[in-house]
């Protein structure tokens, strides 16, 4: 049996599947697991499983581009914005009080902070130790939101896009394994797949802030040719309202921000009775103004690259398996809220028969709680077989 038609997995599967000497085979050895680029890291290693299981504490962690978002093993759930504030000068020191500030609180007080992002793309940035400074603090503050015990393993697994390079794994394991006993690097949308049991024949399409990520899953961990990544997702979207709202009144004030706001509260594709009052500033002064075909226009135009590459995917499957993959596609990350997105993208899919496209429940945390899922669910030592790894 190979291991991911294991697709019904639920607490205990493993137990079961592994009390028996040999009832798992999995796909890939220890040995013929691709090696993370980095003296430090040993992702073959396997973590010896001799942590009491009450003091064992993981932390499924998305490290979005703009938000970050958490579930533990505790039961807490939580999100943040991926952002570290530094004062710009010393009299952002005075109102600040302090040296940096994360999530909210940085984005709240942007008019007096350099704010920085540590992903792009959603891979670490590797520029400067500055930037690996900023990524560091994030995850600290990340942590100890969690509040773990002092005697606690805490163990963090954390997604990457399916097409993250080795180098930006390791990296990223590196820094983590500063501040986490274990850290687990695994596919993002191999964990949406897992929490929403949709490991074979689905396509996952996950619409983020910096990127839309559009990943086959094939019964086994995605590699980077399943995954193809499309640079219009949200922040493209505040781009181009914005530009949209500025041509059609140009003596409105709009800015990305103030987009972002109206995107969040109505963005939709297709309905045609839809109406979207705007409250924005001409010349310092309030007006309202309609900006439905604004709104519309600029979701609609994210979606021919979509189908697009849904349809290159859909193509790469054997074609016994493309109507299963036809039914399988899952729309996530917080663009997925787009309302009629799942339709209007089955109607431009119409000559492929019934295309079915479901959202997740939940698209903000879909993908942590899948990998909370898996690792909670996996005996330790099986791990190391399912990304990289690293710690003891
Ligand atoms: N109702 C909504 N309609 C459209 N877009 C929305 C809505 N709610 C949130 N978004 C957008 O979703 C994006 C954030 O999604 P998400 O948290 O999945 O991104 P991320 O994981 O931080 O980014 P990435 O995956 O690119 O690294 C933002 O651009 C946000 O404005
Ligand atoms: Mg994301």
């Amino acid at each position: 049996m190979s291991f991911i038609s294991l697709d019904k997995d639920k607490a205990g599967f493993w137990e079961r599947m592994t009390k028996e000497e040999g009832a798992v085979e999995f796909r890939k050895t220890p040995a013929e697991l691709k090696p993370v680029s980095s003296p430090d890291v040993n992702p073959t290693e396997p973590v010896p499983n001799t942590v009491a299981d009450d003091k064992r504490f993981i932390l499924g962690i998305d490290l979005g581009t703009s938000w970050t978002s958490v579930i533990t093993s505790r039961g807490t759930k939580y999100r943040l914005r991926s952002v570290v504030g530094y004062p710009k000068d010393l009299i952002g020191v005075k109102l600040l009080g302090a040296a940096f500030v994360v999530g909210e609180e940085a984005y709240a007080n942007r008019a007096y902070l350099d704010l920085r992002y540590p992903l792009t793309d959603g891979v670490l940035r590797e520029l400067t130790d500055r930037d690996l400074d900023v990524a560091r603090r994030l995850l600290a503050h990340v942590i100890e939101l969690a509040e773990p015990g002092e005697d606690d393993q805490v163990c963090g697994v954390i997604g990457v896009p399916a097409r993250a390079s080795a180098s930006s794994k390791a990296l990223l394991l590196n820094m983590a394994h500063e501040l986490l006993d274990v850290v687990i690097v695994l596919s993002e949308p191999f964990m949406v797949a897992y929490s929403e049991g949709k490991l074979l024949n689905s396509i996952v399409v996950d619409i983020g802030a910096g990127t839309t990520d559009i990943c086959a899953l094939r019964g086994k961990l995605p590699e980077a040719e399943d995954q193809a990544t499309l640079l219009k997702a949200g922040n493209y979207l505040d781009q181009r309202i914005a530009a949209q709202i500025a041509e059609h009144w140009p003596g409105v004030q709009i800015n990305t921000n103030i987009a972002c706001d109206i995107k969040e509260k109505h963005a939709f594709v297709m309905d045609s009775d839809a109406e979207v009052l705007a409250e924005l500033r001409e010349d310092g002064k309030p007006v309202k103004l309609d900006v439905t075909d604004d709104i519309r226009a600029a979701c609609e135009s994210i979606v021919p690259d979509i189908v697009q590459q849904l349809e290159v995917l859909v193509r790469s499957y054997s074609p016994d398996q493309q109507e299963a993959v036809l039914q399988n596609i899952v729309l996530t990350g917080g663009g997925s809220r787009i309302r009629n997105l799942d339709t209007m993208i089955s109607e431009w899919m119409k000559d492929y028969g019934t295309v079915k496209v479901i959202r997740v429940d939940d698209p903000d945390f879909a993908g942590c709680q899948g990998g909370l899922n898996l690792v909670s669910e996996l005996p330790p030592k099986y791990w190391g077989q399912v990304g990289d790894i690293v710690g003891d």
